[in-house]
């Protein structure tokens, strides 16, 4: 087992659950609450995103040779992440309540399926590829 993979993983439960409180907010129409709840979502996923994108990703290509295989797959969705988050800003400045819990409906498929590559694929591989996870991961939180 990986101390390292460990975080990332709980990692991805606290932004499961920043998301669901965001969802909450959004159907109350608590814009107040919405907009919290979406900058603890961003600073959440951001930190994630962080320490995958510039330890374990760069790691796992190192390891084995591979930069175009399922770490850029990875990343590209990160993009998709971000690009939903950007939406979800603006249709909370304008209290589109329907579109923002559109935008949230997305963002809760796609961040699911992408943990689950991430967990089931991507996190095994580099459980058994990349050497000295742990130093590799050292000090995420
Ligand atoms: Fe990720």
């Amino acid at each position: 087992m990986s101390r390292g993979i460990d975080t990332l993983m709980r990692q991805h439960r606290d932004c499961d659950d920043a998301l669901a409180r965001l969802e909450d907010a959004a159907r109350a129409g608590n814009w107040n609450q919405a907009a919290g709840a979406l900058a603890l979502l961003e600073a959440a996923l951001e930190g994630n995103f962080n320490a995958e994108e510039a330890r374990l990703f760069p790691a796992f290509e190192q390891a084995t040779g591979i930069a175009g295989g399922p770490t850029a797959v990875m990343r590209r969705e990160h993009d998709e992440v971000r690009a939903l988050l950007a939406n979800a800003r603006e249709w909370l400045s304008l209290r589109d309540g329907n579109a923002l819990a559109a935008e949230i409906d997305t963002l809760v498929v796609l961040l699911q399926q992408h943990n689950v590559k991430e967990e089931n694929v991507l996190f095994p591989m580099c459980r058994t590829q990349v050497p000295d996870l742990d130093t590799v991961l050292a000090g995420i939180a």
